[in-house]
This record gives C-alpha cells, sequence and structure tokens, in this order.
C-alpha cells in the first residue's frame, strides 16, 4: 500500500487527477472505476478542468460505477447516476454507451448483477478503481463482515450508513435500505486502487484501514492485500496513523520516473 500525504483536500485531488489523466493518456481506452459520496466531487471538478484544458480526453473510456441505492432510478436526485451526471458525464466526453452504473431499478437484481460482473469482464478488467472510505470502513457499499471475495450483489446498509448518508435526502424522505454494490472481491481484481480521504473525520477510519488488523469486520483494510492500492490522504485524514514520518519519506525520495 502506497500512502501518500498531501497538504489539503486540494492537493489530494489534483495528485488523484493526475494519476487518473496520465493513465488514460497512456491508455486511451482505459476502464475506470468510479465513486460516488462527498470526498469525490473536488476530484471530478479537477478531472473536469483537465478535460477543458485539453489535457485529457475520455473519448474511448469505459466506465463502472461502485454502487447505486436499490428503489432509485437514474432521474431521481439523490441516485449515484444523477450524481455522475452532475458532478462527471454531462461534463466531459465519456461515450453514452460506454457508462456504467448498477440499475437500482432492476426486476432482477441477481441477474443484473452477474450480467454486471460479465460487462467488467468483457471491458478487460478495471485499471483504476476510484475509492472512498465510509467511517465502518466500507468501500463501495461493502459493510462491515461483508465476504472480501464477494462480487457484485445486493447488500443492506447499516444504520450508521443510513444515517451518514441522510443528509443527502430531503428531510423526512427516508433512504433506501438496499443497494446494488461491486463486491470487495470485484474491487480487488481492479489493476490500480486509488483510495482518497480526507478531514480529521476520516483519521481512525484510516487509521484502521491502513494500520489496523485485516479482517473483513473493516473493509478497507482490504487494501492490504492488493498489490497495487495508492491511499492519498490530507494531513488531517492522516492524523492518527503511526507511520506518517516512514510514508512521507518514501513519497519525497521516490524516483522521478515513477511519479504521475
Ligand atoms: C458512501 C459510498 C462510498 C463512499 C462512502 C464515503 O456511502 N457508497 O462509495 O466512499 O460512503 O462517503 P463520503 O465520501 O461522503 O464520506
Amino acid at each position: 500500500m502506497e500512502v501518500i500525504i498531501q497538504e489539503s483536500e486540494q492537493d489530494s485531488c489534483v495528485l488523484a487527477a493526475r494519476i487518473v489523466a496520465s493513465h488514460v493518456r497512456a491508455k486511451p481506452d482505459a476502464v475506470l472505476g468510479l465513486a460516488t459520496g462527498t470526498t469525490p466531487i473536488p476530484f471530478y471538478q479537477e478531472l473536469v478542468r483537465l478535460y477543458l484544458e485539453k489535457q485529457v480526453d475520455f473519448s474511448r473510456v469505459t466506465t463502472f460505477n461502485l454502487d447505486e441505492y436499490v428503489g432509485l432510478s437514474p432521474e431521481h436526485p439523490q441516485s449515484y447516476h444523477a450524481y455522475m451526471r452532475k458532478n462527471f458525464f454531462d461534463l466531459v466526453n465519456v461515450p453514452e454507451k460506454n457508462i456504467h452504473i448498477p440499475d437500482g431499478m432492476a426486476s432482477d437484481v441477481e441477474t443484473f448483477c452477474s450480467e454486471y460482473e460479465r460487462e467488467i469482464t468483457d471491458a478487460g478488467g478495471i485499471d483504476i478503481q476510484l475509492l472512498g472510505i465510509g467511517h465502518d470502513g466500507h468501500i463501495g457499499f461493502n459493510e462491515p463482515t461483508s465476504s472480501l471475495s464477494s462480487r457484485t450483489r445486493i447488500k443492506t446498509l447499516t444504520r450508521q450508513t443510513l444515517e451518514a448518508n441522510a443528509r443527502f435526502f430531503e428531510s423526512g424522505s427516508p433512504v433506501p435500505h438496499h443497494v446494488i454494490t461491486m463486491g470487495i472481491g470485484t474491487i480487488m481484481e481492479s489493476r490500480t486502487c486509488l483510495m482518497l480521504a480526507y478531514g480529521a473525520g476520516k483519521a481512525a477510519a484510516v487509521a484502521r484501514m491502513v494500520e489496523g488488523p485485516l479482517t473483513a469486520a473493516f473493509p478497507a483494510s482490504i487494501l492490504q492485500y492488493h498489490a497495487r492500492a495508492k491511499v492519498i490522504l490530507d494531513r488531517a485524514a492522516a492524523g492518527q496513523l503511526t507511520l506518517t514520518e516512514y510514508f512521507e519519506w518514501v513519497y519525497r525520495n521516490k524516483p522521478s520516473w515513477q511519479r504521475p
């Protein structure tokens, strides 16, 4: 696991966007795994900026999103379809036919999920999977005790996640209890995982992910087992790590050819 500590949230997002853009420049038909939540918003803004400056072109890129709420149509303002259109797809040139987001309205969820897995395989697998972390260690919507080899499937959200995500829904309108999410096994097959976290509120979760035991009770800890996992943090999110000095030393001494 490569832990990169940046001074600010903005610096973290600029670096993450630079990594993704340089990957797409090297492989114009790259397959990107995308995430939602508050965390990636400034990352998408930076990626859109690079696109508008013609530093990256998404015309041959394929995308797969991590998750979606069951029961929300793509038009629902709190759906992840709507989030992705607003924050990214309406602003760049990913071809509509190359965009994949789990269908929260699928009538046969199991068939839909195996089809989603097949589409990822047919696309050649995910090159870079963007990730955020939930306070309980969830990645995608893989809540604690999710099988570490799980595939795309329906999951029930924990009370904690329902409460955390209620802020996005109008007061009184319920957060769906079920979601479709890529599994941990699906995420782990991505060639690179790019985890972003910032703010002191994420510091405890980040410390468990990076320095805690590898356990299904804290799903993000599985990234310790990934051959190419990059974790980009601001100083606040790195606040409870014990190996900070080492991580900074490694990053400062990185050979120039390894820098994005
Ligand atoms: C959400 C998403 C995750 C996200 C996480 C953290 O519920 N399903 O993909 O990483 O929770 O969200 P945020 O970035 O808003 O803190």
